[in-house]
């Protein structure tokens, strides 16, 4: 068993001030307000302004959880941004907010597993904490999904926004006296037979261009009650812990109806869950993070209380992780 503990020292996120309502999308999607609250549970999303980059989200993501965590840019050793809209192909816009948030030279690289990708960089994270190679981690989900939406598809258009959430990563040594901390166990498993499902129709090595999200919603859907739910009984198995001893589910947030169907299998109360989709709607790997900060500081999410991640996106790839916080 590792002596060293994965705790969550700090949480922090951001979202743009550009609050878009399903009224306002109405006026230029051929859409209803109606449709997207019954069918998702979005009511608003937040976009970037044109001259914001994920990194810029990231950073202020970044500097709310350092300054919870108490820490400094100088006491980060490494940081993952998972996304799947970096500012450039490369290098990663994990070296943009090391140099934005003035953190020194260290380890940073990003993820790219779309929805899942923040239980990605956590479980990474986690990683290199617990072999002790590093004692604190920025982990960021960040994006702005906006620039690459298709507005003449309104069976996807509707359902992004853009955000980025934090988290900082600290390794603290492990005391037998008391229960264990932080995370407890992860689970990370991914499909690629199932790509066509969600996944942007460009690329560098394709065509040279970003794309745009193409979604088959009722394959999605269907996998993402499947797998989200097997991957909390899989971190839970692994943790030995009952479900029943959950204080909060903290899901992607991508549709109430899925979040629904998943408490339901998981035979978890919906008042233990923590659902932000109604104010961001689906801002992929930012949606886990950007959940957890809302919970927190709402004053619902507690220090001591079991929490358990779980998301799953483009890949399709999936992902949970069980934390004592
Ligand atoms: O983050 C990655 C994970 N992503 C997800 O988990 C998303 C998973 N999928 C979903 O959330 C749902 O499948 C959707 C919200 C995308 C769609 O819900 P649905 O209940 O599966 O609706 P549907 O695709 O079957 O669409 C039904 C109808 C169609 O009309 P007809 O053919 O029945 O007349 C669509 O043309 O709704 C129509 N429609 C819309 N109407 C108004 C599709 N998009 C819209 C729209 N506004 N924006």
């Amino acid at each position: 068993m590792s002596t060293i503990e994965t705790v969550i020292s700090g949480v922090g996120s951001y979202l743009p001030k550009n609050v878009v309502t399903n009224h306002d999308l109405a006026k230029k999607v051929d859409t209803a307000d109606e449709w997207i609250r019954s069918r998702s549970g979005i009511g608003q999303r937040h976009f970037a302004a044109d001259d914001e980059a994920t990194s810029d989200l990231a950073a202020k993501a970044a500097w709310h959880a350092l300054d919870q965590a108490g820490l400094k840019p100088r006491d980060i050793g490494l940081i993952i941004v998972a996304t799947v809209t970096p500012d450039r192909t490369f290098p990663s816009t994990a070296v943009y907010v090391q140099e934005k948030i003035g953190a020194p030279p260290g380890i940073a690289f990003d993820i790219s597993a779309a929805c899942a990708g923040f239980l990605y960089a956590t479980n990474i994270a986690h990683d290199f904490i617990r072999t002790g190679q590093i004692k604190h981690a920025l982990v960021i989900g960040a994006e702005k999904l906006s620039c690459f939406l298709d507005w003449e598809d309104r069976g996807t258009c509707v359902l992004f926004g853009d955000g980025a959430g934090a988290v900082v990563l600290s390794g603290e040594p492990a005391q037998t006296a008391r229960e264990p901390r932080g995370i407890l166990a992860t689970y990370l498993s991914a499909d690629g037979r199932l790509a066509p499902h969600l996944y942007a129709d460009g690329g560098p090595s394709t065509t040279g261009t970003v794309g745009k999200v193409r979604m088959n919603g009722k394959e999605v859907f269907r996998n993402a009650v499947e797998e989200i739910s097997g991957a909390v009984f899989e971190v839970t198995e692994r943790a030995k812990v009952a479900r029943s001893e959950i204080d909060w589910f903290v899901p992607h947030q991508a549709n109430i109806r899925i979040i629904q169907s998943c408490a339901k299998k998981l035979e978890l109360c919906e008042s233990k869950i923590i659902v932000t989709i109604e104010k961001h709607a689906n801002t992929s790997s930012a949606s886990v993070p950007l959940a957890v900060d809302a919970g927190i500081r709402d004053g619902r999410i507690k220090r001591g209380q079991l929490l358990v991640f779980a998301a799953l996106g483009g890949g399709l790839a999936w992902g949970s992780a069980l934390v004592r916080y």
